[in-house]
């Protein structure tokens, strides 16, 4: 069976379904092609921190309402290293703020608005392949309810994550892999408790790192360091709350309210950048083309800045059939994903216990957190990083 739309979107995360309802709202068709159910796509427990870009952009495409409701507005977040808190104000300090709003309800919200809208979305589609990128007429093959379909497009965007096909159909002496793998992962876990912050402790104790976050006032998320060969099996929930109130400042840990888990997982930490973003017809959104550790809460922020850039270039071809912005995507983004790779870089090294780590970077560690502490600069270039640096 043949299908036709302007753009193929292989991939139904944030980066897919916030650029489908973009083109939508602009004028432009889209198909989304999503190899998992959507029950799955909605139970994968994620990022929770937005920049205000972010904000902005989901007020922009009018899918705000719950977020506005629900979602939390932190005006800071305490970081704590050494045995010294230091409470770094945003909006003191950079005059602006973060919303605390989980990327499972972000894309619940954009699933029912797209659904409303009536814009196609693929569940379940096996097999995804990308042909013709560099004629005027690239394809999608895959196979939905044991259907070959083939979906014919003008333009593709590979919004498909770290392990989609978009980014592997770039032929491999076009691209290049930046990597750094960190030799530790962290497990996460939800509880149905009160968290113990009304703002985000991050915590680079010398047992390993701790982060207090939360998804609403009576849900909490916590995450601890743990080695890169740990199982989820090895931590019962009264073992991952002991060794997170060990981490943690003594007045924090002493209020902690502990409760059953009600998701527990490992996620590795990884620094990725594939280069360029784009080839022929095809554009490569969010964890397809790049992946962050989480310290700096960029992973999705990143997968909405590329959105901004790549709905800005379409809307230029199909309004004024001007390609300029397109053939300036990559760069665009890539400048905006540079500095989120270096942020979140860095607050890793600061932050996290490496099992090799010499008494001389013991030595730096400590600095890094008596300059936050004693500098007014400092802080504030950690609040411009982390509130999102302008598109
Ligand atoms: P994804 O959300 O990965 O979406 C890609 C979609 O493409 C998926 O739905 C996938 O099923 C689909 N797909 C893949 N292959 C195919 C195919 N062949 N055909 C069709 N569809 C396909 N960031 C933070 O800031 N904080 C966190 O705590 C955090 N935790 C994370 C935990 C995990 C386990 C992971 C993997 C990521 C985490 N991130 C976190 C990063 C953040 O969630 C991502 O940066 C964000 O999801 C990127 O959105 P995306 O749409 O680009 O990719
Ligand atoms: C969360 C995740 C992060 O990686 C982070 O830096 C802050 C918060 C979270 O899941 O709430």
């Amino acid at each position: 069976m043949k299908l036709r739309t302007q753009v193929g979107i292989i991939g139904g995360g944030p980066a897919g379904l916030l650029l489908a309802l973009k083109l939508f709202r602009s004028g432009i068709d889209s198909v989304v092609i999503e190899r998992r159910t959507r029950e799955y796509v909605l139970s994968r427990i994620r990022a929770g921190v937005l920049e205000w870009g972010t904000v902005e952009q989901l007020r922009n495409a009018s899918v705000n309402a719950r977020m506005d409701r629900e979602g939390l507005v932190h005006d800071g977040c305490t970081i704590f290293a050494n045995g010294k808190s230091v409470h770094i104000d945003f909006k003191k300090l950079v005059g602006k703020s973060v919303m605390i709003y989980g990327q499972t309800e972000i894309t619940r919200d954009l699933y029912n608005e797209l659904d409303t809208l009536g814009v196609l979305i693929f569940h379940g589609a096996e097999h995804a392949t990308l042909s013709d990128l560099d004629s005027e007429l690239p394809s999608i093959g895959f196979t939905h309810d044991g259907d070959k379909k083939r979906l014919d497009c003008d333009f593709v965007a590979g919004c498909d994550g770290f392990y989609g096909p978009s980014r592997q159909a770039i032929p491999a002496n076009e691209r290049r892999e930046f990597e750094k793998i960190y030799p530790f992962g962290w497990l996460g876990i939800l509880s149905e408790t009160v968290p113990v912050s009304e703002e985000l402790i991050y915590s680079g104790h010398e047992r390993g790192f701790a982060l207090c976050s939360m998804r609403n006032p009576s849900l909490s998320r916590y995450y601890i360091q743990v080695p890169l060969d740990d199982k989820v099996d090895n931590w019962s929930d009264d073992a991952f709350w002991n060794e997170l109130a060990l981490r943690l400042p003594k007045k924090a840990a002493a209020k902690l309210e502990t409760g059953r888990s009600v998701e527990k997982s490992i996620a590795p930490l990884r620094s990725f950048v594939s280069e360029p973003m784009s080839w022929g017809r095809l554009f490569l959104c969010g964890d397809a083309a790049h992946i962050v550790p989480p310290t700096g809460a960029k992973g999705l922020n990143l997968a909405t800045s590329d959105v901004y850039y790549l709905h800005k270039a379409l809307c230029a071809y199909y309004r004024h059939g001007d390609s300029q912005e397109l053939s300036r995507y990559s760069r665009a983004a890539l400048e905006r994903v540079w500095h989120a790779m270096r942020f979140s870089w860095r607050m890793t090294t600061m932050l996290h216990r490496f099992p090799e780590r010499s008494e001389f970077e013991n030595r730096i560690k400590a600095s890094e957190i008596e300059y936050l502490a004693t500098s007014r600069i400092g802080r504030q270039m950690l609040a411009e990083n982390y509130t999102g640096l302008p598109y």
